[in-house]
């Protein structure tokens, strides 16, 4: 009897630490791995507070309507933002629909093109019965991804016009074979588009993306928004807190302060991040409508390899907000159409 006790308490001591062992791995394994939290657990910084924007609501509406009739006094040309006949668009749409119906499918684009009368060449559109509250430009970075391009436009022009934006699209398509830099395309789109009409704010959108409730506003509340919370693939879960991926939107205020995305994120991942550090480095922080409401269905294609280097380029971000961004860009636009359902800009990218 002697000689078996501590035998059993060795196999007891080996069992738990298997258990132990397996529920710490199991933990660790149901969460994403969050690149920015990590970041910031070795820079010491105290986390930071997601505001949930349920409690915000009303004063963004308030607060983006003044912007409107700031901006239209400090002396844009545009004559329907210094008209004073229509009365300015009601806080909150009155067409909204709710939840939404998701076709994966769509007419081609010509087929298309003949079902929207309505848009300007390049794609713009401004309500006719009341003048709009915020100047949208949606840039939404692109290649080879033709079939979710009819799918993309059939969804969201309907969506954009019920919820009574002055808004565009704008299609920034990377040229050549390289690897794709989603950060400089976007940040392409956002100078091009200024060059346009003065937009106010920028959505960042991926183009497998779609919205599956237009009380998902398009529009830049006082904070950047991070819109794309709950995404089928994801199981309607943010992987992680500080995630700024899928689409975002930040004023072109916020965007310029920041200086707009990294252009040092070649390859599959790390730029959104890097974003998210940069707006919470500058002092603003993510907010963010519910989960209901910020529902998205991803339309479905191949996975590009991630970037090895891009977890580096995060961790020594910081050390570059200031030189590399918007005022380092390097490109060159080969062309930029104005096209019936969006602007299209096919566009060089340089490493910077
Ligand atoms: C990447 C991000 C991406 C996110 C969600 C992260 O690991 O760094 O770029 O948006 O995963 O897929
Ligand atoms: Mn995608």
């Amino acid at each position: 009897m002697t000689v078996c006790r501590p035998k059993l308490w060795k196999y007891l001591s080996i069992t738990l630490s298997f258990v132990l062992a397996a529920q710490l791995l199991s933990g660790a394994f149901s969460r994403k791995f969050d690149p920015l939290a990590y970041v910031m657990s070795v820079h010491q910084r105290i986390p930071w507070k997601i505001w949930n924007e349920s409690l915000q609501a009303s004063s963004e509406t308030y607060q983006m309507g003044n912007g409107a009739e700031t901006s239209a006094q400090e002396g844009t040309q545009d004559s329907s933002l210094l008209s004073k006949e229509k009365p300015l668009c009601p806080p909150v749409p009155p067409y909204l629909a709710g939840r939404l119906t998701i076709n994966r499918t769509a007419p081609s684009l010509e087929e298309l093109e003949r079902t929207h009368p309505e848009l300007e060449p390049g794609g713009r559109y401004r309500p006719a019965e009341c003048r709009a509250r915020h100047r949208v430009a949606i840039v939404i970075p692109y290649r080879d991804r033709a079939q979710h391009l009819s799918v993309f436009l059939f969804h969201m022009h309907p969506v954009l016009q019920r919820q009574q934006l002055d808004y565009d699209i704008y299609i920034i398509e990377q040229a050549g074979s390289g690897k794709f830099n989603r950060a400089m395309l976007m940040n392409v789109g956002a100078l091009e588009s200024l060059k346009q009409y003065p937009y106010d704010c920028f959505i960042f959108h991926d183009i497998d993306l779609l919205p599956e409730d237009d009380r998902n506003l398009y529009t830049c509340p006082e904070q950047p928004r991070h819109m794309s919370i709950a995404v089928d693939t994801l199981n309607y879960k943010l992987p992680y807190e500080n995630i700024f991926g899928g689409v975002s939107a930040l004023t072109v205020d916020q965007f310029k302060q920041v200086n707009g995305f990294s252009n040092s994120f070649w390859g599959w991942g790390g730029e959104d991040d890097d974003m998210s550090h940069r707006v919470r480095y500058y002092g603003f922080f993510l907010s963010r409508y519910p989960a209901h409401i910020g529902r998205y269905t991803m339309l479905s294609h191949n996975k590009d390899a991630p970037n090895p280097e891009r977890f580096d380029k995060l961790y020594n971000g910081e050390k570059r907000f200031k030189t590399d961004g918007i005022n380092s860009i390097k490109y060159k636009v080969l062309d930029i159409q104005l096209r019936r359902l969006f602007t299209w800009v096919h566009v060089e990218l340089y490493p910077s």
